[in-house]
């Protein structure tokens, strides 16, 4: 129950006239934040208004958090951060009070910037949600300052132990914010809808570095009584998830004028040999998007425990280890995030509904930028990839009648989480391809190029976007509309039958290969000697279900598959291996699943470990022992697939 409540004021006490006034509020906040003029900012925005975010107790339409200044002191031994967030407030006229959402946080007392005391109630704890925080706002008071701690285990947070990080020598902090994480480290509205500009201070034990997904204001931190404090800025509005900290053993490499990588010191020289390309990459997004609009662009390589491949955050990609595969083969992710500078960061999902929005637009461009650095062969490899991998995923998530299937994926009463499977990736991407070829690059990057000028520093749904493809794609051709699908597309399960079909040469002499060594030919036929990642991954993904013991070790014999460093390559032979309880590679595997905890890689492995039972005590044997290594993100998806329940 809410631990107390007051006479207040209450949403449905709001007057439609007020309502009006709000939504053009935000929309003038919005437009100045990014230099747009209230005009063009009141275009999308005069459409209906945003739909509401199932995931926060935000109530912006009453009041709303325009800017966060965090003040924060990280302590390594009670794993804590601990200090202040002060949030800007905007607020509709009459309005009393503001919600915030919060998870796992002790507030400490909450106050106007002059130190008055506010009152403020914490209600009940939704297990996902968090628990909302309502603070009564006197008149006049446009900040509050929320005094806070969070817990050791807050979900956003991995605390890393030195024996856990490549140095060895001290601990690592970093913060994983999406998609409702952030609300387990600061005290704001964590929608995505509700774009916020942010400030930082952070203090840290001197022999270690901060970096955060924002302007550096201080590089080298200066010394203080508490230890080094790092301050930023971003200047930029962005959905709270996107605001991430990282404090370790952190060196930096320059890669070009905007560009570089952030990563221990023993990983750097490998970190800058693979993103060497990183330049080029944002001037080739730029001639394909428009203006970069964040500054700089570096990557952080965190440690292996990173339960992602990449993560967006602004100006700052994080990104795990396990691409460091020393012949750039892996570096579409980088590609990947690169693009979200564009759909995501700069256009966002308005509710994780329409998360496909931020990753299929994502995963299109990203393919893009593969294609125009490393040639259309090599993007079509991606693309054939993806679509075997959007088959298998529609079958895993129940065949192509599945609710899950769709793209306005519906999550009411679930973890966001349960929607981000692969569907939004590559069934997005599949539709955007199918645009692309229906109306030809011209006139589809033309589109693209004003649909992230038209929403710039805004949210976006799913009924808005097909309004704007209707308006400034189709043009109003009604008929298009109908033979393109768009309905079935967006709202229906499953892949429509216009699904355009990729197809790489490269990919078909390798599955003759495929053929014949499913006939019986010996591995040593296999003319592999020059097959890149992608191939590799081709071929191991389009062998047989079942083949023979023997087969199995030929592959291995011939092929050095257990000795692999490509973590995909690796990936996709450890899974065969497990099919075939192919034991020479067992040591491999049990490395694998406990030095690296991204969980793309952990689940389906995991999963295939407990289809047998000799499997399933090796999966749970391992996992206990791997377990305090994963961060909450691996073992939330985890624990209900190895321990049961
Ligand atoms: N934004 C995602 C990561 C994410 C998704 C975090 C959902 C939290 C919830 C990121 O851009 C991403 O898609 N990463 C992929 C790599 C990509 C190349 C498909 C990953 O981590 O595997
Ligand atoms: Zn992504």
């Amino acid at each position: 129950m809410p631990s107390f409540a007051w006479p207040g004021y209450h949403r449905r006490m709001l007057k439609k006239p007020v309502l009006t006034a709000v939504v053009a509020l935000l929309c003038l906040a919005a437009a100045a934040a990014c230099g747009r003029t209230a005009d063009e900012a009141a275009a999308p925005a005069a459409a209906p208004i945003q739909e509401r975010d199932i995931h926060s107790f935000a109530q912006p339409e009453i009041a709303r958090v325009t800017h966060v200044a965090l003040d924060l002191q990280a302590d390594f031994t009670a794993k804590v951060l601990s200090g202040r967030a002060t949030l800007s407030v905007e607020r509709a006229p009459g309005a009393t009070e503001i919600v915030l959402d919060t998870r796992d946080l002790t507030i400490e007392g909450v106050t106007a910037p002059d130190g008055a005391a506010l009152p403020f109630m914490l209600g009940d704890a939704d297990p996902v949600l968090g628990r909302p925080l309502t603070v009564q706002l006197p008149s006049g008071v446009d900040r509050i300052v929320v005094a806070y701690r969070t817990s050791p285990s807050a979900a956003a947070l991995q605390w890393l132990g030195p024996s856990q990080t490549a140095g060895g020598a001290l601990p690592y902090l970093y913060s994983q914010g999406q998609a409702i994480l952030t609300r387990t480290w600061i005290p704001t509205q964590d929608s995505p809808g509700i774009r916020q500009t942010y400030e930082a201070r952070v203090t840290v034990p001197r022999e270690l570095r901060a970096v955060m997904s924002a302007e550096q204001l201080t590089p080298d931190g200066v010394e203080g009584p508490g230890g080094r404090t790092f301050e930023f800025r971003l200047t930029q509005p962005v959905p709270p998830y996107l605001i991430a900290i990282a404090v370790g053993d952190i060196a930096f490499r320059s890669l070009g004028p905007r560009t570089g990588v952030y990563t221990e010191p023993s990983m750097l020289d490998a970190a800058a040999h693979e993103f060497a390309d990183l330049e080029k990459m944002v001037t080739v997004a730029e001639d394909l998007l428009g203006p970069y609009r964040w500054g700089r662009y570096d990557l952080l390589v965190l440690p292996p425990s990173f339960p992602f491949g990449g993560m967006e955050n602004p100006r700052l990609t994080f990104a795990t280890p396990t691409i460091l595969a020393g012949d750039r083969s892996l570096v579409s992710l980088v590609a990947h995030e690169l693009a979200h500078s564009w759909s995501g960061n700069l256009v966002t999902n308005a509710t994780w509904r329409d998360f496909w929005l931020n990753e299929g637009m994502t995963s299109y461009v990203e393919l893009r930028l593969m294609e125009a650095l490393y040639g259309p062969e090599r993007a079509a490899m991606l693309k054939v990839l993806a679509r075997r991998g959007l088959e298998e995923e529609i079958v895993r998530l129940g065949g192509p009648t599945a609710k899950d299937t769709v793209l306005h994926v519906d999550l009411a009463g679930r973890d966001p989480d349960e929607g981000m499977t692969g569907i939004p990736y590559d069934k997005g991407a599949a539709f955007l391809e199918l645009l692309e070829q229906t109306f030809g690059r011209e006139r589809f990057d033309a589109y693209l190029r004003s649909y992230f000028d038209r929403y710039a520093f805004m949210p976006i749904t799913t009924p808005r976007f097909h309004d704007d493809l209707r308006t400034h794609l189709l043009a109003g051709d009604e008929a298009l509309d109908e033979k393109l699908k768009l309905e079935e597309w967006l709202y229906a399960p499953g892949l429509p039958d216009n699904a355009p079909m990729p197809q790489s040469d490269a990919f078909e002499r390798v599955e003759q290969h495929v053929r014949a060594f499913a006939d019986g030919a010996p591995a040593s036929s296999i003319d592999a000697g020059d097959w890149t990642t992608q191939e590799w991954q081709h071929f191991l993904g389009s062998l047989p279900e079942q083949m023979t013991a023997a087969q199995v070790a030929d592959l291995d014999r011939t092929f050095g598959l257990t000795k692999r460093g490509n973590s995909e390559v690796l990936f996709a032979w450890l899974r065969i291996a497990v099919r075939h309880r192919y034991q020479p590679a067992m040591a491999t595997l049990e490395r694998f699943l406990t030095s690296q905890g991204r969980r793309k890689f952990l689940r389906p492995l995991y999963e295939d470990l407990m289809k047998t039972e000799w499997g399933q005590a090796e999966a749970k044997r391992i996992y206990e022992t791997a377990r305090p290594m994963y961060h909450s993100v691996a073992t939330t998806t985890l624990d209900p697939i190895v321990r049961g329940g």
